[in-house]
Order: structure tokens, then sequence, then C-alpha cells
């Protein structure tokens, strides 16, 4: 007698890091982009997000499971999304069927004929959505508690590339001078040693914003908070003498594990006393399209967990170091947390 011998090949880096993803929050459409159904991807899951007739934000997966038509084509009545094709709905909340029209009795419809829903939360001028149960919550940064943030949400830009490169060229310090010369003027090549604090999976660096960092930013005295946390959110908030809270912030949302699709925003204190978001949103627009030239053409596209690729790091690099680090927490804590479910599955 012998027992079949059944091994499971330890994941790789890179499984672990999509693993983590997919228990990870991630924002699938802007607020303000709800007057119709929006379409999503989130590695690889085809989603419709939608806003119900009570202002819920909801998100679902795309297919109809009676022939396969896109929902996001489709309307929303009441709580319901109802598909293009032939019309059955689906309820927002829970996903199940709730009217086929062709039925004349309602009571018959295929009980199975559900499609899934996932959460849907609404923050920072995005809705968000986690494919599987979440193991850390939704971003809720501390330096934004007690401001009256009102945020304004950019167009999102689509970029060949993995969230955690993206991310890093969001964190990045010594790019400036070689990418942003248009955009913030003259900037030191040499980068100061770096102040970098990583607690779990958020790293913090404090600097005074100088003249070093051009004009595009200053407006007064100001000290400047980057935060990071894995995988997918970066901030920086300038906290301004006078004028209050300022906030630039990206959330790179993955397609698929090469491929983001980068949702970002500016907010500031309502009653901030600088200029106006818009002019906020525009000049980091054009910041931002100087990086995507670089940024789309990273070889390879994500960095590399499993060590496949040989980087070199130097100390201006301790910033996206520790996002690393805190990104590899998040593996790890991942993997705690489909071990306490007693399963392998993602
Ligand atoms: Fe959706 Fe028929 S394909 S109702
Ligand atoms: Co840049």
């Amino acid at each position: 007698m012998s027992t079949p011998l059944t091994t499971t090949a330890p994941l790789t880096k890179r499984e672990q890091a999509e693993r983590a993803m997919r228990h990870s929050w991630f924002p699938v459409a802007r607020s303000v982009d709800l007057a119709t159904p929006e379409p999503a991807v989130l590695l690889g899951e085809q989603l419709v997000v939608f806003r119900d007739a009570d202002g819920n934000a909801r998100v679902t997966a795309r297919r109809c499971p009676h022939r396969g038509a896109d929902l996001s084509l489709g309307n929303v009545t009441g709580g319901s999304i109802g598909c293009p094709y032939h019309g059955w709905r689906f309820d927002g909340a829970d996903g199940g069927c709730t009217y086929v029209p062709s039925l004349p009795d309602q009571s018959k419809i295929p009980p199975k004929a559900a499609i899934r829903s996932y959460p849907a939360v609404e923050r920072f001028g995005h809705v968000w959505t986690v494919l599987e149960e979440p193991v850390v919550e939704l971003y809720d940064p501390e330096e934004w508690h007690g401001h009256d943030l009102v945020w304004l949400a950019a167009d999102p830009l689509n970029s060949p590339t993995g969230v955690a490169a993206a991310i890093e060229n969001f964190r990045d310090v010594a790019h400036f001078p070689f990418v942003h010369q248009v955009s913030m003027g003259p900037t030191p090549e040499v980068v100061e040693p770096l102040q970098v604090r990583r607690d779990g999976i958020d790293v913090r660096m404090e600097r005074p914003l100088d003249a070093g960092d051009g004009d595009w930013a200053n407006q007064g005295d100001c000290m400047m908070a980057y935060h990071c946390t894995a995988p997918g959110f970066a901030s920086i908030s300038y906290h301004y003498e006078q004028a209050g809270l300022r906030v630039v912030a990206g959330f790179p949302s993955p397609v698929s594990y090469e491929q983001v699709k980068v949702f970002w925003g500016v907010a500031n204190d309502r009653d901030f006393k600088g200029d106006s978001l818009e002019e906020c949103l525009r000049v980091e627009e054009m910041v931002y399209l100087e990086d995507m030239p670089v940024v789309e053409n990273l070889s390879p596209r994500e960095v590399p967990w499993d060590a496949e690729v040989p980087e070199f790091s130097v100390p201006a690099d301790l910033f996206t170091l520790n996002y690393r680090r805190a990104f590899a927490e998040l593996m790890n804590r991942t993997a705690r947390h489909v071990e306490a479910a007693g399963g392998v599955a993602p």
C-alpha cells in the first residue's frame, strides 16, 4: 500500500504578488463616470461598475449568464442592472437574477442564473472593489483624518506596466532632473539621505518643500508627507502653513499583472487658500505625462520579484526599496490569511 505523494509547488513571488492583489482593494471607476454603467477589468476579471437608483455604487461580473452579453451596455432599474440582449435583470448587491422578461411565471427563474457581485466602496473620488476577501482594509491615511477633503479625479491613464513599477515611479525622487526638466525646471541631481520609515505595509517620509522642488508646487512654506501603502496607494500631502492641506494621490489598478489603469486625483481642504484643484490637476498631469514614455518602456514591466533580472540599488532608492519590503509583507500576510482560511486557492 502506498499513499500517492502529492506535492504542491510553492508559489513564486510573482504568483504571491498576484494573489496578494486579488485580496487587496483597487479602484475600478471614477465616481463621476457612473451616469451610465462602466466596464472595468481587474486582474483579468471582467466587471461592470454602476450606480443604482438609491445612489449606491455597485460592482458585479460583466458577463450575462444567459447568452453572454455585456452588462455594461445595459441599464439600471432600481437596484438592478438589466442585460441589453434579452432584458434579464440582476441585483447589484447580491448578483441574483430578479427578472426574466420572457418568463410568464417569474418563480421559474433558474435559481443559479446569478452573477458574482463584489464589494463597492466610494472613496477619494473613485469606486473601489476587491476580488477576494480583503487582507487589509481600504486605505484611510491618518494624515487626512480631521480634514474635509474635496477630490478631483483625473482622467485615468493606461500604462503597460505593473502596479509596483507604477507606484515606484510615483515615489521615485532621483528622476526629477532627467524626466521633469520642463514641468519642474532645474532640480538637484544629488539626493540627500532619505529618512524613510516603514511600518508594516506603510512607508512614509517627510521633507520640507524647498526651492529645489521648483515653482510648480510652491504656495508658501510647506511640509511634504510622502506615504505609500502596498500594494497600490501612493500620496503626497502638502501641508502648507497658510493655504491648508493639498493632496496628490495615485492608485494604479491592475488590469492584468503587467498592465495598469492609473486612477489618480488631487484634493484639498474645502477652504484651501491656494490655486484651484483644476490648476493643480493640470500641472500634475503635465508632470505625469513626462513620466509615461519612460514608464511605458520599463523592462521587465513589473518589479522582478523573483530576482529573474538583476537590478542595482543606491541610497536614493531607499523609499522604493522599503515599498518592496512593504509589498513582501503584504504577500506574507496574504499567505497567512489564505492558510488560516484553510485553502491554497487564490
Ligand atoms: Fe443577457 Fe440574454 S444574454 S439576457
Ligand atoms: Co515622475
